[in-house]
């Protein structure tokens, strides 16, 4: 089956300093209107979201602050797509509107048609009918191709083109859009802010009347959905004891920055 894997580019979102960007306030799938009061670029963020999405209740805010230095990664760099192979409501893309604040790691997309493995054949485990390039290379791994090997094709045969997020800008592109984490580039804080449309695998909490955001219908009951995703975000409340756990932790402490 090929697949699209598309990204649009919606338009500038401000400049906040790297003094406004530490203290924002990561968000694991909370609605909008809890996260609206996770920072000034949280609350910009949400402000520039389309009217369609501020008023959709099932709309979560899913955000990440980090500090990396030079060649750290914001996470594993494999090729993956964001909520692929979960359900979306009334079988639609679950799409994600996106900012990044501070260009450090600048995320890498891979754009254009891309072959994904039949539903049917993944689920029983089988080969599915491929390209005899496709089939071979399955056959030497002996199981599913590495999304490497096929960016690798596509891209000498200029059939995919790769692109690297830019700070300060929205984008929006959903879960069939490739990409991989990059290193950084330069020491510093960023925070990767999204909006997710469409996630269905969630479950409805009655935590009394809701508060809502630009006029956003309450949920069915009267009540928000809680933070039930599968993937969620925190703080492990670590604590350095040794001298080279001090050291390590030492970029992440108040005064640490460099
Ligand atoms: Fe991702």
């Amino acid at each position: 089956m090929i697949r699209e894997s598309t990204l649009e580019v919606l338009g500038d979102f401000p400049c906040f300093p790297q003094e406004v960007v530490r203290l924002e306030q990561s968000q694991a799938r909370t609605p909008i209107a809890e996260a609206v009061g996770a920072g000034p670029a949280h609350r910009a963020f949400i402000e520039a979201l389309p009217a369609e999405w501020q008023a959709d209740a099932a709309v979560e805010i899913f955000s990440r602050l980090l500090y990396l230095k030079e060649g750290w990664y914001p996470l594993g760099p494999h090729y993956h797509f964001d909520w692929g192979g979960q359900t979306a409501i009334d079988g639609k893309r679950v799409e994600t509107l996106m900012v990044l604040l501070g260009g450090g790691s600048q995320t890498e997309f891979i754009l254009g048609p891309l072959e994904h493995l039949e539903p049917e054949a993944e689920q029983k485990g089988g080969l599915p009918l491929r390209t005899p390039a496709l089939q071979s290379s399955m056959r030497r791994m002996g199981a599913r191709p590495s999304w490497d090997e096929q960016v690798e094709a596509g891209l000498r045969a200029c059939a995919l083109r790769r692109w690297h997020l830019e700070p300060q800008k929205l984008v929006l592109f959903d879960n069939w859009t490739l990409h991989r984490a990059c290193p950084a580039s330069t020491a510093g804080w960023r925070v990767l802010i999204r909006a997710i449309r469409g996630l269905a695998n969630r479950e409805v909490v009655d935590h009394g009347p809701a508060a809502s955001f630009a006029g956003a219908a309450p949920r069915r009951g009267g009540g928000v959905y809680g933070n039930l995703g599968r993937f969620t975000t925190c703080r492990n409340g670590f604590i350095p004891v040794t001298d080279e756990e001090r050291a390590r932790y030492e970029p992440y402490r108040d005064g640490g920055r460099t």
